[in-house]
C-alpha cells in the first residue's frame, strides 16, 4: 500500500512539473508585439535623421514622436520601399533602399497595432 502511494505522489510530482514546464515554453513562445518606444523609435533615429529629428537641426516633419510616426505610417511605409531616385524616395537622396529587416520593423509595428509601448 505505501508502495502504491509513493509511486502515485511521484507519477503526480513528474505530472505537476511537466505541465510548469511546458506552459513556461507556451508564454515565451509568443512573440512580443513590435511597439514605438522598443521598435521604431531607434530605427527612424538611425535612418531618417537629421531631416526628421529636430533636435539635430532637422526642418522637415518631425519623426522623433509617436503620434507623428503612427499618424504617417502608411506614407512612410510607401516611400522607404519605393525604388531608390524614384521622386518621394525616403531616406531622402539615399542610394539604396533600407534593409528588408528595417522596413519589416515599420511594417510589423502597423501589423501588431501601432502600439506606444
Ligand atoms: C537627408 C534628409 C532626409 C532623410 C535622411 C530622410 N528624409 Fe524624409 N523628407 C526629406 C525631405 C527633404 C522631405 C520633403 C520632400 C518630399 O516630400 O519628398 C521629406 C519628406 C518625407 C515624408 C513626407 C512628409 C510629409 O510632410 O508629408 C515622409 C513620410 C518621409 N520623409 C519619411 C522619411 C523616413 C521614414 C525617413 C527615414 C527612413 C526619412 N524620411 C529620411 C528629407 C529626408
Amino acid at each position: 500500500m505505501k508502495k502504491i502511494l509513493s509511486l502515485t505522489a511521484i507519477a503526480t510530482a513528474v505530472l505537476i512539473f511537466s505541465n510548469c514546464s511546458s506552459s513556461k515554453k507556451a508564454i515565451a513562445a509568443a512573440p512580443a508585439k513590435f511597439n514605438y518606444e522598443t521598435n521604431v523609435q531607434a530605427v527612424i533615429a538611425a535612418n531618417c535623421a537629421p531631416c526628421h529629428i529636430p533636435s539635430k537641426g532637422g526642418n522637415k516633419r518631425p519623426y522623433d514622436n509617436f503620434s507623428n510616426v503612427k499618424a504617417d505610417i502608411d506614407e512612410i511605409i510607401r516611400r522607404i520601399e519605393l525604388t531608390p531616385g524614384t521622386r518621394g524616395f525616403m531616406p531622402f537622396k539615399g542610394t539604396a533602399k533600407l534593409s528588408d529587416s528595417t522596413i519589416n520593423v515599420f511594417k510589423q509595428w502597423k501589423t501588431d497595432g501601432l502600439l506606444e509601448k
